[in-house]
């Protein structure tokens, strides 16, 4: 028996397919990283894909001199260079038409007041209808005078009729009481329901399929609880090292980088309730429900059940690399982490004693993120005889790359004598839905521009998030959470972190 479908019109969030309406885009920090790598292959992959609305403008804000023929080229550049799908000549030239470079300090107000003058000119000439779409990606130091000027000069306010909307890019504050001074400054500028904090985890295909697995199948979620899972694990190893961030990175660490907001956000969904409906506040006020659950770890606790480690010197996919003290601009003295592991438990009713290990490095032996729910062992009868070990269950939900879901199980050996071994059952969205997945900024941009914020974070989870890591940080700072211990490049880690899950029965899964 099928279900109905809901028509509800309550019922959106997920649902709704609201088209994404016609608007200027500003890019605050357009000559970084994040604008050529992400923001605007991202912003052309939708073009290409007929997805973006009928008239959009993107205007770089940013400080160097630059004509808008120049910031074009450079674009291109990237965009050649990053986007997922290959540039067409004909639909780059069009669609680069609709970019426009800005020059001006973020501290001059004069360069807010011609901003606006020029997004009015740009309404006229190109259609987009006095929607205003900020994108905060320069430095999060600079966050404060951009939302300063924003409101002095108007921008904030949306015009009857339109709408005005600040995007914000992480880090979203570096501990509690900075997160809740920069909510309070947007919030200064822009109601929540016109912010949207971007955490791009919540972006990916994958990360939005954890709730469809679990509950639009009717056998995952009976056995999603304490009683049947022996304990889960999220991982995210990168191969990668600092790349040039040493600046931000040295000041970050992986705590504050990865486990504050991405993994605890794939914890959250994981772990959360069935949400009353699809609406953005029905699921994130599940996901905030899992966070205060989260079982402080603070003292000497952390010391037990928190591992930090940096990485030496060592050889990733067969390429020599230095130490994490070895690379440009690391102070000698640096105490920053590039690998934390932690056993995290949820004191509520459907987790209580299921531990969830969260791993996350960098400089690991390769790129994967994943969820692993490891089910709890058959009773050791009946095939005992065999003296074949039998494998747990385990359910894993490949995040990247190599998108899918598979579920190891114990099958009979074929031939006359008894023997179990361990097999899979595997999914992958590139086999079963034959076309490319697409890269997370291209959902959360359009998703921004329809108003919908299913898929960013709200205010109460970022500080939620932040109280559990400053915990653990303060630990650390006062010498009570241990010291930092160290992995050479491209091993899974230190032997502290194998110990941390060999105390709950468990061992990291070999990605
Ligand atoms: C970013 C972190 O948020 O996420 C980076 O700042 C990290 O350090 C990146 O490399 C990982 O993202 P993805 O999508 O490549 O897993």
């Amino acid at each position: 028996m099928s279900t109905a479908k809901a028509t509800n019109p309550l019922r959106e969030g997920l649902l709704s397919r609201s088209a994404p309406e016609p608007c200027s885009l500003v890019i605050f920090g357009a000559t970084g990283d994040l604008t050529h790598r992400k923001l605007v292959p991202a912003l052309y992959n939708l073009a290409a894909d007929g997805a973006l609305p009928p008239s959009i403008s993107v205007v770089g804000f940013a400080r160097r001199e630059k004509t808008d023929e120049q910031f074009r080229t450079e674009l291109e550049e990237a965009a050649r260079k990053f986007s997922r799908q290959k540039i067409n000549d004909d639909l780059w030239a069009n669609f680069s038409g609709g970019i426009y470079y800005h020059r001006s300090e973020f501290t001059n107000l004069e360069g807010y007041e011609s901003l606006a003058r020029r997004l009015d000119e740009l309404d006229a000439q190109r259609g987009t209808r006095g929607n205003r779409l900020f994108y905060l990606s320069a430095g999060p130091d600079q966050f404060p005078v951009i939302l300063e000027n924003l409101r002095k000069s108007g921008l904030n306010q949306a015009r009857e009729g339109s709408w005005s909307r600040v995007i914000v890019e992480k880090p979203f504050g570096i501990d509690l009481p900075s997160a809740i001074a920069l909510n309070d400054m947007v919030e200064g500028s822009f109601a929540e329901r016109d912010t949207f904090r971007i955490d791009h985890y919540l972006g990916k295909e994958t990360a939005q399929n954890i709730m469809v697995l679990r509950f639009a199948n009717a056998i995952f979620e009976q056995v999603w609880n304490a009683r049947y899972l022996h304990h889960v694990q999220i991982t995210a190893s990168e191969p990668l090292g600092v790349e040039g961030r040493a600046g931000y990175y040295d000041k970050s660490g992986a705590m504050r980088d990865m486990v504050q907001n991405h993994l605890l956000q794939l914890l959250c969904l994981t772990a959360m309730e069935p949400p009353t409906d699809l609406t953005a506040d029905a699921i994130r006020d599940e996901k905030v429900k899992v966070l205060r659950s989260l079982r402080p770890l603070t003292g000497p606790d952390v010391a037990r059940h928190v591992v930090r480690a940096r990485y030496a010197a060592g050889s990733v996919n067969g390429k020599d690399v230095v130490g994490y003290l070895d690379e440009a601009n690391i102070p000698a003295d640096s105490q920053t982490e590039t690998y934390v592991a932690l056993e995290a438990h949820i004191d509520n009713w459907r987790w209580a004693g299921v531990p969830f290990f969260i791993r996350v490095g960098k400089r690991l032996p390769k790129a994967a993120t994943e969820i692993a729910l490891h089910f709890k062992s058959v009773p050791p009868v009946l095939f005992a005889q065999t003296g074949d070990a039998i494998d747990d269950n385990v359910l894993v939900i490949r995040i990247q790359p190599d998108e899918g879901v598979s579920l190891r199980m114990s099958a009979k050996l074929p031939g006359s004598a008894l023997r179990i071994e361990p097999v899979k059952m595997d999914f992958h969205y590139g086999t079963s839905f034959g076309k490319a997945t697409p890269e997370a900024y291209e959902r959360l941009l359009l998703d921004a521009m329809a108003g919908d914020a299913t898929l960013f974070a709200r205010r109460d989870e970022v500080e939620q998030a932040w109280k559990f890591v400053d915990a653990i940080r303060a630990a650390w700072d006062s010498g009570e959470g241990g010291p930092v211990v160290s992995y050479a490049a491209g091993t899974w880690g230190p032997d502290e972190a194998d110990a941390l899950v060999q105390a709950s029965g468990a061992t990291w899964r070999r990605l």
